[in-house]
């Protein structure tokens, strides 16, 4: 069954020990924690000491998808903060392989990012060394963006890649995750959804997550 991992990006600031208490008594898998610099993305959020902060209130994992420029600066202080995964972007790094080990010597599961224009064989050559893939299917930045379904591609190909040759990571898509994309994402065999606005909105996100988690993989046989 998909887990689900709502993106504290849309909750509110003001109170986001509770907001994470909320998602968790939902039903939600994992708290997905949107971390921006102003430099890789157009738009800022919070570090590891509000993580800290907010640790304490849920026992779910803490799914940290690292927006930043350089991250290999900063993993550290993200592990201590109470991450449990930690997912740096293919682009923003000349170092990508060094982190996914830093990741791993900190005892933390590794991830790896692609953006929708970059091409998914950027990727390829650390799939072996991963928990977690995220496929971004919108302009990382913001919440409440389009989703774009030409990165689906992307899934169906992680998909294909991890089964033929046993590989571990989960598949986690990202932007724009509603009702209708959700089950686009299933379908193409994501395994982790993560969404924002769809879900902080409603009086009863619990309800939604179980339609979505109603959803499953279609084996198209086509992998592009
Ligand atoms: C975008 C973030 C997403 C975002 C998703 O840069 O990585 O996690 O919060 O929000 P929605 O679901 O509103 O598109
Ligand atoms: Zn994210």
């Amino acid at each position: 069954m998909v887990k689900i991992a709502p993106s504290i990006l849309s909750a509110d600031f003001s109170r986001l020990g509770e907001e994470v208490r909320r998602v968790e008594s939902a039903g939600a898998d994992w708290v997905h924690v949107d971390v921006m610099d102003g430099m890789f993305v157009p738009n800022l959020t919070f570090g590891p000491t509000v993580i800290k902060h907010v640790r304490p209130y849920t026992q779910l994992p803490f799914d940290v998808h690292l927006m930043i420029v350089k991250p290999e600066r900063y993993l550290k202080q993200f592990a201590e903060a109470g991450a449990d995964l930690i997912t740096v972007h293919v682009e923003a790094s000349d170092q990508v392989r060094q982190s996914l080990d830093t990741v791993h010597v900190l005892g933390k599961g590794a991830g790896l990012s692609v953006n929708p224009e970059t091409a998914f064989e950027r990727a390829v050559p650390y799939l072996e060394q991963l928990e977690l893939l995220l496929v971004m299917s919108v302009r990382p930045g913001f919440g409440g963006q389009s989703f774009m379904p030409d990165v689906m591609p992307k899934v169906r190909e992680a998909c294909r890649l991890k089964e033929e040759n046993g590989y571990r990571y989960e598949i986690e898509v990202d932007g724009g995750i509603n009702r209708h994309t959700a089950k686009i994402c299933v379908e193409a065999g994501a395994s982790v959804l993560v969404a924002g606005n769809a879900l902080f909105g409603l009086a009863d996100m619990g309800a939604e997550m179980s339609i979505w988690k109603g959803y499953e993989k279609v084996n198209s046989g086509n992998a592009l």
